[in-house]
């Protein structure tokens, strides 16, 4: 396994997931459509849960579709090799696309459209535990050597995709646009319900009662966990191990509490604090 990254415009990708010549296509070529819902996270974020959300908004409860087509044809990574062209040819209403592009080298014809875009953020001290068990089971990426030199290496932006606190800050810019809505995996595991229909509503996508209770029971963590459809394990073991550490691995708030030492927490607080100073939003975190 080659466990490689390619460099591209200062950020650096796993190869196996992603190549130059997909990150141009999906920057210049790909034509955003008007109705296309973008899912945009940094990794480790709930990528996988909002596509079973949107997925199952899309079908208004229905869960065929979830049982039936695994999670990256329902709603692609457009950075993922060969995809960007793919989805270009997908006829389909409504494109669900995923994306864990920094925003500075985001589909340019993105800008003027009225595409939609939900961007997921998550708690970074949580983030970074998640990629680190992530980056062990998975092929794609270098074997973190500790989780101390991963942490640094996620502080200094020096991790795949590029660094949290510049992702974060470079799509808020569109905070406030009609077609963003900013969420967060704590909202989520607090008010699924309640985030589900402000998402659906943001997506001019009403449900509802029966159809809003279907979307929530089938985005359960445990649902999604014995869902090969979501759960990652029709991917071979070679490129994802769940021995290792499983994809759905614990789908919790609060994980950093049990991996960080208290030196490792004081440093993130202080990086944190300076690297946030010029974000003026509140975050459930803070
Ligand atoms: S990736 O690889 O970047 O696309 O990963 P991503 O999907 O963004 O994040 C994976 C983490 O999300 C958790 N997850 C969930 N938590 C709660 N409920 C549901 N339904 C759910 N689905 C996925 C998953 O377990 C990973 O978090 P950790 O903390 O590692 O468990």
């Amino acid at each position: 396994m080659s466990q490689e990254y390619v460099s591209y415009k200062g950020y650096i990708f796993p190869a196996m997931s992603t190549s130059v010549m997909d990150l141009e296509f999906a920057e210049n070529e790909l034509q955003v459509r008007d109705n296309d819902i973008f899912n945009i996270t940094y990794p480790k974020s709930g990528t996988t849960w909002m596509i079973e959300i949107l997925s199952l908004i899309q079908t208004k409860g229905d869960p065929k579709w979830c049982k039936e087509v695994p999670n990256w044809d329902r709603g692609p990574w457009i950075e993922a090799p060969g995809v960007a062209e793919k989805v270009q040819q997908n006829q389909a209403d409504q494109r669900i696309l995923s994306s864990h592009l920094p925003k500075k080298v985001f589909c340019k014809s993105f800008a003027g459209s009225k595409a939609k875009v939900v961007y997921t953020a998550r708690h970074p001290k949580d983030v970074v535990v998640s990629f680190y068990y992530f980056a062990k089971m998975s092929a794609f990426f270098k074997d973190p050597e500790n989780f101390d030199q991963f942490l640094k290496d996620f502080l200094a932006g020096e991790l795949p995709y590029g660094s949290w606190f510049d992702h974060i800050k470079g799509w808020m810019e569109m905070s406030g646009k009609e077609n963003f809505l900013f969420n967060t995996y704590e909202d989520l595991k607090k008010d699924l319900r309640g985030s589900v229909k402000r998402i659906s509503q943001f997506l001019g996508k009403d449900l509802d009662d029966a159809a809003l209770d279907s979307v929530v029971n089938h985005v359960s963590f445990k649902i999604m966990k014995e869902n090969k459809m979501a759960n990652f394990t029709l991917v071979p073991d070679t490129y994802m191990d769940h021995d290792k550490s499983p994809f759905m691995r614990k789908g919790i708030v609060g994980d950093w509490k049990n991996h960080f030492t208290v030196a490792q927490s004081e440093l993130f607080d202080e990086i944190y604090k300076e690297r946030m100073k010029d974000f003026k939003m509140k975050l459930p975190w803070d």
